[in-house]
């Protein structure tokens, strides 16, 4: 596709909201691409979901359950609020597509031509980024289900034991899906971890929400089904030390059967050298206001704040809670409290989806401004995920009916001009928008694209609806689009 017409496709697409949906909605023409490109990644045969919606017959089936599930935003799963801020790989739908399920389900589920459904995507397989330049396995399968059980176990995989590795991405290629729910990783630099493992007899060692003990890192990465590969941009990365140990933590869900899992980590090697080391700042309980406790059958709100000592740019922010946490709210304060930079708002948290949480681009903290986190706990027997009945008095620690307050933030030192580079994955419709070829999608390519469409009434690009097309628009535009080529 020329950048040209990539523009105007962007021009139409953003305007989508102007326009009703179809009057007659059918299954292959409005229904299929809507489920194929936010569902079927986790609704097809060996993924996690516990049904395929990949057929007619499949969607058709669940067609007023699928209705009800999206219109209540339970799926696609994503709890961050997307009003209050952005992430790469969000998974929401758009008030459109909501509108189109509903009308599918209220026109009695017509079926249509199969000639207008688009087809599945490719879904990648072994890779979403390339080859590996090194592959790091669990050392031998482990066996979990049969009983219908919950299991968090951490397998120890040691890294290079002579070289320090330098790196780009690592990605968590999981061995058996009908299982795996989600998995995070740390880093180990004591060989704590392998002295856990050899006292458990399982392969890895069991241990829920952390890895048992205060690690180099706490959250080196995360995978949850669907998740996007986060690359490092050029010049960023991480450092793996010589001899130490990469540790995977799988949470593997309630299975009626045994199912084995050698789940994989892929590798990248950044090809320059690393200049900017991606450090994790940790807000903890000594960030809080008061005491980390929780009585049985209250609720408790706590509030951590951390100054920020010099300009940094953000990556990623990562709240972590176990199953009495309720909400989270991070965000960022000037001195004077004039200014506010809303991180992120996950209003019903929920233990099963978290992970890490990629910026679209760099995001900028500067230095004198405050953190805050601020999280909530539900320690009565109306929270569902309570694992005490009845309600138990709770304190800070590691296990599954222990809390945690931690927010884990991955940034670099701030540099000019980091606010243009992307975190999304690098594909052709992002660079496309280089329309003045300069290699950056900066303000350059949007001021060109507000000569174009930019306009006072019936706006096509009026993304933010607020009936004109203007910088506000365009700085949208660029939040989602900005990228490096
Ligand atoms: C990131 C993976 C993922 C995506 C994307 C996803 N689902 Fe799910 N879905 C799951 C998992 C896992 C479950 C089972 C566990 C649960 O209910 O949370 C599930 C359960 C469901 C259920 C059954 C709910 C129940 O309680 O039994 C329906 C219906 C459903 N999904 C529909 C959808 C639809 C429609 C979409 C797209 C709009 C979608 N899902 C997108 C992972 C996903």
């Amino acid at each position: 596709m020329s950048r040209w017409h990539y523009l105007l496709n962007l021009s139409f697409w953003t305007g989508s909201a102007m326009f009703g949906h179809a009057q007659n909605v059918t299954f292959h023409a409005d229904v299929a691409p809507i489920i194929y490109t936010h569902c079927a990644e986790c609704h097809r045969v060996g993924e996690i979901s516990p049904m395929p919606l990949t057929t007619f017959n499949e969607v058709s089936m669940y067609g007023e359950f699928i209705e009800y599930v999206t219109s209540t935003g339970y799926m696609p799963p994503w709890s961050p609020d997307n009003s209050y801020s952005h992430f790469v790989g969000e998974r929401v739908l758009t008030t459109e597509e909501k509108a189109t399920l509903s009308a599918w389900v209220a026109q009695g589920k017509p079926e249509g031509d199969p000639a207008d459904n688009p087809g599945l995507p490719s879904f990648p397989e072994g890779s979403q980024i390339g080859s590996p330049d090194l592959v790091l396995s669990m050392a031998e399968p482990y066996t979990h289900g049969g009983d219908m059980t919950d299991q968090y176990q951490v397998f120890v995989l040691p890294a290079d034991p002579n070289n320090d590795l330098s790196i780009r991405a690592l990605e968590v290629r999981p061995g058996n899906r009908n299982v795996s729910h989600h998995a995070i990783l740390g880093l180990d630099v004591t060989g704590t971890a392998a002295s856990l493992d050899a006292q458990d007899p399982e392969p890895g060692y069991e241990s829920f929400g952390g890895f048992g003990f205060s690690a180099e890192s706490n959250f080196f990465g995360a995978w949850v089904p669907g998740a996007l590969t986060l690359e490092y941009p050029p010049g960023i990365g991480r450092i793996v030390p010589a001899g130490s140990d990469v540790l995977l933590q799988m949470h593997y869900g309630p299975s009626p059967i045994e199912e084995s899992d050698q789940t994989e980590i892929n590798v990248f090697f950044s090809e320059e050298p690393i200049e900017r080391e991606v450090e994790t700042g940790i807000m903890g309980p000594q960030h809080l206001d008061e005491p980390f406790y929780l009585p049985a059958n209250q609720l408790r709100t706590f509030q951590g704040s951390m100054q920020v000592a010099a300009d940094v740019s953000l990556l990623s922010v990562a709240p972590h809670c176990h199953l009495i946490g309720s909400s989270w709210e991070v965000f960022a304060t000037s001195p004077s409290n004039q200014d506010t930079i809303p991180l992120i708002s996950i209003p019903s948290w929920d233990f099963n989806w978290q992970g890490f949480f990629t910026f679209p681009t760099l995001t900028k903290i500067p230095s004198g401004y405050t953190l805050h986190g601020i999280a909530s706990y539900d320690n009565t027997s109306s929270n569902p995920f309570n694992p005490n009945d009845p309600p138990q008095n709770v304190t800070f620690g590691e296990g599954t009916t222990d809390e945690m307050f931690f927010v884990f933030f991955d940034y670099v030192l701030y540099q000019e001009g980091d606010e243009l580079i992307s975190l999304a994955p690098s594909d052709e419709p992002t660079c496309a928008s280089d329309v003045n070829d300069d290699g950056v999608i900066s303000v350059g390519d949007m001021l060109f694209l507000l000569s174009e469409f930019g306009c006072t009434s019936d706006c096509n690009a009026d993304i933010d609806l607020d009936d004109a097309v203007t910088i506000s628009d365009l700085l949208q535009l660029l939040s989602t689009y900005g990228a490096t080529c």
